[in-house]
């Protein structure tokens, strides 16, 4: 558990009321160029005020204000003489504890809801059209706002929809600002930060870069420090931050497990090695994955024996090295990067407070006689904030760009036994799909696309004179925001087409291809 802020900035605070709104809105007032972290609803006014808040954000939330066991804040936290906005069940809780009243009157809205402004809308709204469309979700209703409490808009079933007390500082709304649906909900919140709590936007790559360098100089020291390279996206800015603050006292790792993709370990060795100029070990252990995961079909087990291969990989790189500095005399490794994100922070309970509701690993346990300590220079980070980082660190877009991919990488994409002949295949076809998907633009509308091979499946097909009995090829792309959920994408037809024309035409074996168009859940967005 961490009390203190993840940086040296003062945070506006989110507080959570269990909604899954809250990570969105922290990264929309990050959009707005103010730093955000967030906190349960069941921190204390004296844990609010030890963070030192510029603003607060109570977010919205599954229940009833007047429900037995509905989330509370701590009252004390409206005495702070922070300025502080409520969104849909923040908002009603600020109204009821304020001494405004919330009703349930059975009219309930849902989705898309036109809010009309009265008067001139003050701080929130002022400039805005008169009638806007804001997406609602929502049973009960502010009957009456607190005293001293001006409204702000209506709708047809809310006579309070937004308030604010501009003296104080309090504002609020029933809708949902942080969604995209709301027509001017960044503008919301934007004037919320910069004009009711007079904040600067100042919170962008630049300042992250410097700040992390000096807190990692400092952490560090002369010791040496090892990082494990995936070549995803968040091991490979974690490494190249950590590198232009302490240079060569890094050594990164990268595992070869024979489960990548087409042309991933060049761009690693290559392009990522040119770019940031780090130090790096590549370990082939290609056959031994593959000859642990012979004839293994359950994907459970595929994953365990890969996540247990990487972990003995990357320890014997980490034993070698710790070895070395030793017999060299020269300065001990200490230290070992990870490339933990915000979002994972949150989910694991990082805030005072939280449950735990998942712990992460992101490199696996370490033999009890390594005592490393971590550096996670991206904890504080959302993930097109990192993105936004590496490329200003100048790492290649096409790491930085990437899609999400996962560690067990096309192990856990072919459906049956795990073979070199397989990974031949699948490689190949995923290279076609991920070509034709950049060359038609598709690449900021889709989440990630796992091209999937059906091993032990197979087809009839006819090509050129003959008969084939070939695999089938799923294309699964998805639009997502998270991961969380996801909906299949629309992928246009004749792009479709060529990759199947592609695909069924140039690899050996395949004769089929096929579209995925389960949205998750309830799919899970890889196979297995
Ligand atoms: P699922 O398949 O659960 O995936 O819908 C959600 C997201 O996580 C990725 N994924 C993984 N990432 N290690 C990872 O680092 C893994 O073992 C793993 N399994 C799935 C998946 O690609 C998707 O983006």
């Amino acid at each position: 558990m961490t009390e203190q802020s993840e940086t040296q900035q003062r945070p506006a605070l989110v507080v959570d009321f269990g909604a899954q709104y809250a990570q969105l809105i922290a990264r929309r007032v990050r959009e707005a160029g103010v730093y955000s972290e967030i906190v349960p609803h069941t921190a204390t006014a004296e844990e609010i005020a030890a963070k030192n808040p510029v603003a607060i954000i109570l977010s919205g939330g599954p229940s009833s204000v007047y429900e037995e066991g509905a989330p509370r804040l701590d009252p004390a936290v409206f005495d702070l003489g922070v300025p502080t906005l409520g969104i849909c069940y923040g908002f009603q809780y600020m109204a009821q504890t304020l001494g405004g009243e919330v009703a349930n009157t059975g009219l309930r809205e849902y989705g898309a809801t036109d809010a009309v402004i009265t008067g001139d809308g003050g701080t929130l709204l002022a400039g805005q059209p008169a009638e806007q469309n804001v997406w609602m979700s929502h049973g009960d209703q502010v009957a009456k706002a607190p005293e001293g409490f001006e409204v702000l808009a209506t709708t047809e079933a809310t006579k309070v929809a937004a308030f604010a007390n501009e003296e104080r500082g309090f504002y609020g709304v029933q809708w949902h600002p942080e969604v995209k649906h709301s027509d001017h909900g960044q503008r919301v919140l934007e004037n919320f930060l910069h004009k009711g709590a007079g904040l600067a936007s100042d919170w962008n790559s630049g300042n992250v870069i410097a700040e992390q360098i000096e807190r990692i100089r400092e952490q560090v020291g002369d010791a040496r420090v090892i990082s494990a390279l995936s070549g995803g996206v968040d091991s490979a800015v974690s490494t190249a931050l950590v590198h232009k603050a302490i240079g060569d006292q890094l050594t990164a790792v990268f595992v070869d497990h024979g489960l990548l993709r087409k042309g991933e370990r060049e761009q690693v060795e290559k392009d990522y090695v040119e770019s940031t100029g780090v130090r790096l070990i590549t370990v082939d252990a290609a056959d031994t994955f593959l000859g642990h995961l012979k004839g293994v079909t359950d994907p459970e087990d595929k994953r365990k024996i890969i996540g247990r291969e990487f972990i003995r990989a990357f320890e014997k790189v980490q034993l070698d090295l710790v070895a070395e500095a030793k017999a060299s005399g020269g300065a001990p490794v200490k230290f070992l990067v990870q490339g933990t994100l915000y979002p994972d922070v949150v989910e694991s309970g990082g805030g005072a407070g939280t449950a735990n509701i998942k712990s992460h690993h992101n490199v696996g346990g370490l033999p009890d006689d390594l005592d490393f300590e971590l550096i996670e220079p991206l904890r504080a980070l959302f993930k097109d904030e990192v993105r936004a980082i590496g490329r200003e660190l100048g790492i290649p877009e096409a790491i930085v760009g990437r899609q999400p991919f996962p560690g067990p990488g096309l192990g856990i994409r072919i459906i049956g036994e795990v073979t070199a002949d397989r990974l031949e295949i699948l490689r190949e076809a995923d290279a076609i799909a991920r070509e034709e998907l950049t060359k038609a633009g598709l690449d900021q509308e889709i989440w990630q696309c796992p091209v999937v091979l059906l091993a032990d499946v197979r087809s009839v097909g006819v090509q050129g004179d003959g008969r084939t009995y070939g695999h089938p090829i799923v294309l699964r792309p998805v639009s997502s925001e998270d991961a969380m959920t996801a909906d299949w994408t629309r992928l246009p037809y004749d792009v479709l087409s060529k990759i199947s024309n592609r695909i069924t035409n140039g690899v050996r074996d395949v004769n089929r291809v096929v579209l995925d168009v389960t949205s998750k859940p309830p799919g899970t967005i890889e196979w297995e």
